[in-house]
């Protein structure tokens, strides 16, 4: 059940049937924000009356009375310059309730019309430099989206699109020869190579005849050499052991490990597709995509002197041409509909040329940036290092952890929470991973955020711990009532004001998780989850369930907390946030 849907395609057809129009027309349905003017509000009518060059509330007025005809609708009155409020009776919302209440495996939320085979490209951290906050959100993020559009019902492949080739791997080859330290390497292979590679990169730009040597092994690597081969496959392997600990931190996997190696082989043949097609040519020995000169260059980019460069002058691809290779590939082979490529907002201009140029390459595939913002300290700098020293990840997620359960402690002490010894582990690391998380997807993914440890990990406002505890809350009433929350008999029926509030918040799940799905925008979710649990809240400071005044009300008080329980049980599992049962 998709209710605002519903809503906006009933309205829609009472706007035509009341104005005898040819079409629908759009109804635009919102939620009101003051419950004193009902549920929803349909503006339609207004930019309606512009087209028809008429009073928008002449319009209204025969719309609302064709509303009021349907059951869904208790009252419909025409206010300010002519939009409607719209009250939803109770009787149906009750009845909606019931149907979702039925519904154990999707909780009401139908699935999509056409499904659409979706690759997520996220995480996809660079061998050898140290994976960095901005890869920890791509991955909370792109995890969450690869669950969202899966549980809508599309066709999801998720993709760590690896940066596991390039440059960098002359220089590691003998900068190892030179400094590395084996067990180092087992040890934390990004933290080895990287430091390796510091020293590498240094020394080349000193000396003419190290850097000459880096590049004749790259130059080895790459046209297959069977000694350097077996270096990088050693550094990759490596580097994906640490890898795993994180995404095991996270409880996050992939479908595939495509990294950029993946498409070498390709490369070449990618250039010379761009120069038949007349869309690349040579300048100063590489070879270039020169937009301004484009017959018809794609949009935003007519002006564009600066060339998106495909091939360096001395032979070697770039990271531009392997994403053009992943996205012929992706059509042609993955037979994708829709790509997401889940990456900071600093890449969006790199992103707009491979998409145009992909375009031009006759790729019909949406492709997409999921773009999002920096993760600023508490000096409104990007956070990246601290006191000079790197932040890894494994180290902010172990941190994480030992706050959370700090907090727990001093619950445990003040009398708040009550938690098993043998459960404290699990729990301090489901709240403290799940704190991390909450904080990054809350946000409007585009905007940078300041990274607050005290408001993460807080039982009290809009953070991970308060959510899970909401759960919790939920779940201990069952358990006090000893009821099954899944098989409770009886039916919704509202009467206070803050069981309507209440089913109001309710009948929206379905929506909203289409709508975090479709736009790539998991905040939605969030929001609801919160703005439920307060609503929650406020319904139960006024209305008791366990010793509600007859069996009817006790009944369906009940099935209001089940629905309560099962939209932030889903919800904080589809953002990649494990519940907690009791605490
Ligand atoms: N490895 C890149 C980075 O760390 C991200 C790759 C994103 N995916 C892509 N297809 N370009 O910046």
């Amino acid at each position: 059940m998709l209710l605002e849907r519903t809503l906006n395609a009933i309205a829609s057809a009472a706007m035509q049937s009341a104005l005898s129009l040819p079409e629908a027309p759009p109804a635009l349905l919102r939620p009101t924000q003051d419950p004193k003017f009902g549920d929803y509000q349909v503006n339609g009518a207004m930019a309606l009356a512009k087209q028809l060059g008429k009073k928008p509330r002449e319009l209204a007025e025969p719309i609302a009375q064709k509303l009021l005809e349907h059951e869904a609708i208790e009252g419909a009155e025409v206010a300010g310059p002519g939009f409607i409020n719209l009250h939803i009776s109770s009787a149906w919302l009750g009845r909606e309730l019931d149907a979702m209440y039925a519904d154990l495996t999707r909780d009401g939320v139908d699935p999509v019309d056409v499904a659409e085979r979706i690759l997520v490209d996220y995480s996809s951290p660079n061998i050898a430099k140290q994976m960095h906050v901005g890869h920890l959100r791509s991955t909370i993020i792109g995890d969450a989206l690869v669950k969202l559009l899966r549980f809508v019902g599309h066709d999801v492949t998720s993709v760590n699109h690896l940066g596991d080739w390039g440059t960098q791997f002359g220089l590691l080859i003998v900068g190892m020869r030179e400094w590395g330290n084996q067990d180092a390497l087992d040890q934390d292979a990004i933290v080895e190579l990287g430091r390796v590679y510091a020293l590498a990169s240094a020394r080349a730009k000193q000396d003419e005849a190290f850097a000459e040597s880096a590049r004749a092994e790259l130059a080895k690597l790459q046209t297959g050499d069977a000694e350097n081969t077996a270096l990088w496959t050693r550094f990759v392997a490596a580097t994906r052991k640490t890898l795993d600990v994180v995404y095991g931190q996270l409880g996050v996997t992939f479908d595939e490990w495509k990294g950029e190696s993946f498409y070498h082989d390709q490369l070449e043949g990618v250039v010379q597709r761009l120069v038949a097609e007349g869309l690349a040519r040579e300048d100063d020995g590489a070879l270039c995509v020169f937009w301004n000169e484009l017959p018809e260059p794609p949009k935003g980019l007519e002006k564009q002197k600066e060339p998106f460069i495909v091939r360096k002058r001395d032979g070697a691809f770039l990271y531009s041409t392997t994403d053009l290779a992943a996205a012929l590939y992706r059509r042609d082979v993955m037979k994708a509909d829709r790509v997401l490529y889940v990456v900071g907002t600093p890449q969006a201009f790199h992103f707009k040329q491979v998409f145009a140029l992909s375009q031009l390459l006759g790729v019909t595939t949406r492709m997409e940036h999921v773009a999002f913002g920096s993760v600023l300290g508490e000096d409104g700098k990007p956070i990246r290092s601290r006191d000079g020293v790197e932040v890894t990840l494994q180290g902010l997620l172990s941190e994480a952890v030992e706050r959370a359960r700090a907090r727990i402690q001093e619950g445990i002490d003040e009398g708040r929470l009550m938690i098993d010894p043998a459960d404290l582990d699990e729990t301090a690391t489901k709240l403290g991973i799940g704190a991390v998380k909450y904080a990054d997807l809350r946000q409007n993914r585009v905007s940078d955020y300041t990274f607050d440890w005290d408001k993460m990990i807080s039982f009290q406002g809009n953070a991970g711990p308060y959510m899970q505890n909401a759960y919790v809350r939920c779940r201990s009433i069952f358990r006090k009532g000893e009821v099954d929350p899944d098989q409770l008999g009886g039916a919704v029926t509202l009467a206070a004001d803050e069981e309507h509030a209440l089913a109001r918040m309710l009948v929206r799940f379905g929506d909203i998780v289409h709508q975090a799905a479709e736009t790539s925008q998991p905040n939605y979710l969030c929001e609801h989850l919160f703005e439920l649990s307060r609503s929650f809240s406020r319904f139960y400071e006024a209305c008791s369930v366990l010793n509600a005044e007859d069996e009817a009300t006790q009944q369906s008080r009940l099935r209001l907390t089940a629905l309560v329980s099962r939209q932030l049980g889903r919800g904080l599992t589809l953002l990649g946030i494990d519940v907690v049962e009791r605490m």
